[in-house]
């Protein structure tokens, strides 16, 4: 029965320098430490044993147990180690593998264009201001030349604000305008600014109406500033924005807050001049209202226009994204569609 122990420690440590996981690490010991395992049938059968032998081979027995068990300990302390420490194959990195790319956030169309036309004010030396969205009705038509019962004041359908009091004088102001009153209120000439912001339209929205939308609106005062001056500005802002090969157009309109007003065009994009559906077989493709300050306007914030001038203007900033990405419908731009959105 001494030989039998001695044999099998030897095997039972054999097998367990072979074992390479906890799984057979399980199995090991129900084999050599479990209920029916050879070493406990020993241990039971003790008691049948003469008193000499039985405390010999008792002895024995119980000292490979320990040292079984002892052994068994420190190889699954073994085994945990080498799993925290070598990772399997399958959760090895492949460190030449491309990386992953993060899903990022793009800026909107508009604030793309708008950054865009800022960026070319800027460099000619505007500077760049913001105005409130609620304005006075004296800011957003009074001031500019559109009194109460003017017939200017149908260009604009009016969200007018309801100040409970049955009178009409605050409104979301229906174009960038009010802002060029503002300026000359507080600053002297020289001035040079530009005002980027939201307008507001009463009107019903189709493909190329919307009933918010951004402007740029833009003021330069100052003594001897003519239409010249106005033509050169813009001229230099149609070819920045649309390309050096882009003619641009001067034509008279109409603007009650300015006088001489002219309506500024550039060759159509898509044709380049000879005529297609998008400039309607024009061949050009108007992008922005402007003109000489009118000198009433600037009689009413005290500038004397026998010694200063002026010029502003007045651009729609969706209509300019969608000439530039060829985008025929204005109410994606505020649908919030992400097949839309993520294609800028
Ligand atoms: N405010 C005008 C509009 O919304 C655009 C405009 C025209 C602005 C002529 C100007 C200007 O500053 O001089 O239709």
């Amino acid at each position: 029965m001494l030989e039998q122990l001695k044999g099998l420690r030897a095997q039972a440590l054999e097998e367990l320098n072979k074992v390479g996981n906890p799984r057979e690490l399980e199995l090991w010991r129900v084999r050599y430490l479990g209920k029916k395992s050879n070493l406990t049938q020993i241990l039971r059968s003790l008691a049948a044993l003469p008193l000499e032998e039985r405390r010999e081979v008792g002895a024995q027995a119980n000292e490979i147990k320990k040292a079984l068990e002892s052994s068994l300990e420190e190889k699954g302390r073994l085994l945990q180690e080498s799993i925290l420490t070598s990772p399997r194959e399958s959760q090895r990195v492949d460190i030449t593998l491309p990386g992953r790319a993060l899903p990022t956030g793009r800026l909107h169309p508009t604030t793309q264009i708008l950054k865009e036309i800022c960026d070319i004010f800027k460099n000619m030396g505007f500077q760049v201001i913001e105005g409130p969205d609620v304005e006075w009705d004296y800011y957003n038509f009074e001031a500019l030349n559109i009194p109460q019962h003017h017939p200017a004041r149908d260009m604009f359908a009016t969200f007018w604000i309801d100040t409970g009091m049955g009178e009409k004088a605050r409104l979301l102001r229906t174009h960038s305008s009010p802002m060029q009153i503002r300026l000359m209120e507080k600053e002297r000439p020289p001035i040079r600014a530009i005002v980027p912001g939201r307008v507001y339209r009463y009107e019903a929205t189709d493909a190329t109406h919307e009933s918010m939308f951004y402007q740029v609106e833009g003021l330069a005062v100052d003594k001897g500033i003519t239409l010249a001056d106005l033509k050169g500005t813009l001229f230099d802002f149609c070819r920045c924005l649309f390309g050096e090969e882009r003619r641009v157009r001067f034509r008279c309109d109409y603007f009650p807050f300015v006088e001489p007003g002219v309506e500024v065009a550039i060759s159509c994009l898509a044709c380049n001049g000879t005529g297609c559906r998008l400039c309607g077989h024009s061949g050009w493709i108007e992008i922005l209202g402007a003109g000489m300050v009118h000198p009433d306007v600037l009689t009413r914030v005290d500038i004397n226009p026998k010694l200063y001038s002026g010029f502003a203007f007045g651009m729609g900033v969706e209509r300019i994204a969608m000439l530039r990405y060829g985008i025929d419908d204005i109410r994606l731009f505020y649908s919030n569609d992400l097949r839309f959105l993520r294609q800028f």
